[in-house]
């Protein structure tokens, strides 16, 4: 399939790797609503096809993505943002989808850059990075999700800093407040997050898929909650063909082959 305002691209040494490039350079891959029907297409495709398990999205060096699109929105009127759902419906697929999605961040993650990051399970940043919720200037709010899992991730007074004046936080920053798994040098920002992907796409897809589900739960539910739904699930992976060969193959010393059964 190919698409307007994204680069999908299966890398040769990453098996199991989708990567998705934000393909509009002239608006630093501001998220349009082209964009973001395109990416839960891309999204759609990568979910129905077994052979991806795991997806990396990026932008440019320039630019992770600049925020929503300004231009697209600055006429528009209650009435339409409320009837399109502006956005949601991209949010939404993002956070359904039940493979994992590493974001790999250079340059501006501003505004729904910045949460469109945060929606995915983790984010590896360039050096050059740039992570910023600058709706304030706009006279508005991040919509996204930037007020509550910025929030999460960074601790209140960063969050509330951030969000009220606009600054940005750089990449050392960003690592530091816990926003970010790690920092990479900028020309080797995609090598190393295709190294992840790989090492993901090379377990059992159906533990990966349960480990996302029961972390992205320690967000959502209480201590006590998550820890019986990690006891469950632990115990529901010994059902697995691919719990059998894990073991196995620490016995027997050699490499595990996952089937993902
Ligand atoms: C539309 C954008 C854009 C955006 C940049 N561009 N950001 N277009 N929407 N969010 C366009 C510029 O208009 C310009 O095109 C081109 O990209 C290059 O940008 P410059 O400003 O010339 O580059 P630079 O001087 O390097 O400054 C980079 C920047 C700045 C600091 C990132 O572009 C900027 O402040 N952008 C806006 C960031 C922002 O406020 N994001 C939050 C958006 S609101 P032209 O053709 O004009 O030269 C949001 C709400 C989410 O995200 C919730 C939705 C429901």
């Amino acid at each position: 399939m190919s698409y307007e305002t994204l680069i999908v691209e299966t890398p040769a040494d990453a098996a199991g790797v989708t990567l998705i490039r934000l393909n509009r350079p002239d608006a630093l891959n501001a998220l349009n609503s082209r964009l973001l029907e395109e990416l839960s297409q891309a999204l759609d495709a990568a979910e129905a096809d077994d052979a991806v398990r795991c997806l990396v999205l990026t932008g440019s060096e320039r630019a992770f993505a600049a925020g929503a699109d300004i231009k697209e929105m600055s006429d528009k009127t209650y009435a339409e943002m409320f009837a399109a759902d502006f956005f949601t419906k991209g949010a939404r697929r993002i956070e359904q989808f039940r493979k994992p999605i590493i974001a790999a961040v250079a340059g501006y993650a501003l505004g729904g850059g910045c949460e469109l990051a945060m929606l995915c399970d983790f984010i590896i940043a360039a050096d050059t990075a740039k992570f910023g919720q600058p709706e304030i200037n706009l006279g508005v709010m991040p919509g996204i999700g930037g007020t509550q899992r910025l929030t999460r991730f960074v601790g209140k007074s960063k969050a509330m800093e951030m969000i009220l004046t606009g600054r940005m936080m750089d990449a050392a920053e960003a690592e530091r407040a816990g926003l970010v798994s790690r920092v990479v040098a900028a020309d080797k920002l995609i090598e190393e997050a295709l190294a992840a992907a790989r090492k993901i796409a090379g377990q059992s897809p159906l533990a990966v898929m349960m480990n996302k589900e029961l972390v992205e739960a320690a967000y959502e539910t209480t201590l006590s909650t998550g820890v019986a739904m990690e006891r469950r699930l632990f115990h529901s992976l010994f059902a697995f063909e691919d719990q059998k060969e894990g073991m196995a193959a620490f016995v027997e010393k050699r490499k595990p082959h996952f089937k993902g059964r």
